[in-house]
């Protein structure tokens, strides 16, 4: 693997989202690499562009450079991925099931399992899963990323079930402009999906919390 530097987070998608990411931790002072479907010459067009900085790679090499891997494709294109090279990697699941752009993806329209549980089934086992990024719009990434300690900084919620994966993306959280809050497990993450009051809800950490205790109480029946 080459210098895959403890501070360099690859990002499949070169979209809204992906490049609003690799603006922040560009900021940040991350290594930032990139790929989309097509081959490392073509996303270097728009990456050199839109993210001067960036390293454009093909898909099949992302994840060879970055210990932390971002997936910001549309959920219907996950399984295009080449998922295989995500084993032993933080892998990021920013993506949200939404028909109008993913058409009725039977696993995903069911809503019997949060959509996480779904992406990490289709990971390798070793593959840590943590979900955040995805109840906040692209351009609020940037707008609202605030220096850790500011008062009023916007809360994300961070889901997952390996505890030093959560903790390494809180970091990433923080680094980027956001107070991390903990929302419990991938089968719990629910309440950060389209829907949820905590989706899209820009909160400061307490009321974030408030909203998320009230969730919890609401789902559990006295
Ligand atoms: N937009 C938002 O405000 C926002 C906020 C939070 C989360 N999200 C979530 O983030 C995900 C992406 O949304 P977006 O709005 O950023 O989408 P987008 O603007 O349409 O960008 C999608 C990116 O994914 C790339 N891509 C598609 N298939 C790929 C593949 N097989 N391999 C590598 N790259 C591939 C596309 O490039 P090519 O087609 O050229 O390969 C494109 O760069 C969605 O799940 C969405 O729900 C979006």
């Amino acid at each position: 693997m080459t210098a895959l530097a403890e501070r360099t987070v690859g990002i499949f998608g070169a979209g809204k989202s992906g490049v609003a990411i690799a603006r922040r931790a560009l900021d940040a002072g991350y290594g930032v690499a990139v790929a989309t479907s097509g081959p490392a010459w073509r996303t270097d067009l728009v990456t050199r562009v839109l993210t001067p900085g960036v390293r454009a790679v093909d898909a099949a090499e992302l994840a060879s450079v970055a210990p932390i891997v971002v997936l910001a494709v549309p959920l219907r294109r996950l399984r295009e991925l080449p998922l295989s090279t995500l084993a032993g990697r933080i892998v990021v699941d920013i993506m949200n099931y939404w028909e109008p752009t993913d058409g009725v993806l039977p696993d995903f329209a069911s809503r019997a399992h949060a959509s996480s549980l779904i992406v990490r089934a289709a990971l390798p086992a070793s593959a840590r899963l943590v979900k955040t990024f995805n109840h906040i719009g692209y351009h609020e990434m940037e707008q609202l990323a605030r220096p850790s300690g500011t008062v009023g900084r916007v809360a994300l919620g961070v889901a997952g079930d390996d505890l030093d994966a959560v903790a390494t993306i809180a970091r990433f959280v923080d680094d980027l402009g956001f107070d991390p809050v903990s929302t419990g497990t991938l089968a719990d993450s629910h309440c950060l999906q389209p829907g949820s009051p905590l989706f899209g809800a820009d909160m400061e950490p307490a009321a974030f919390r408030e909203a998320l205790s009230q969730l919890a109480s609401r789902e559990v029946p006295a």
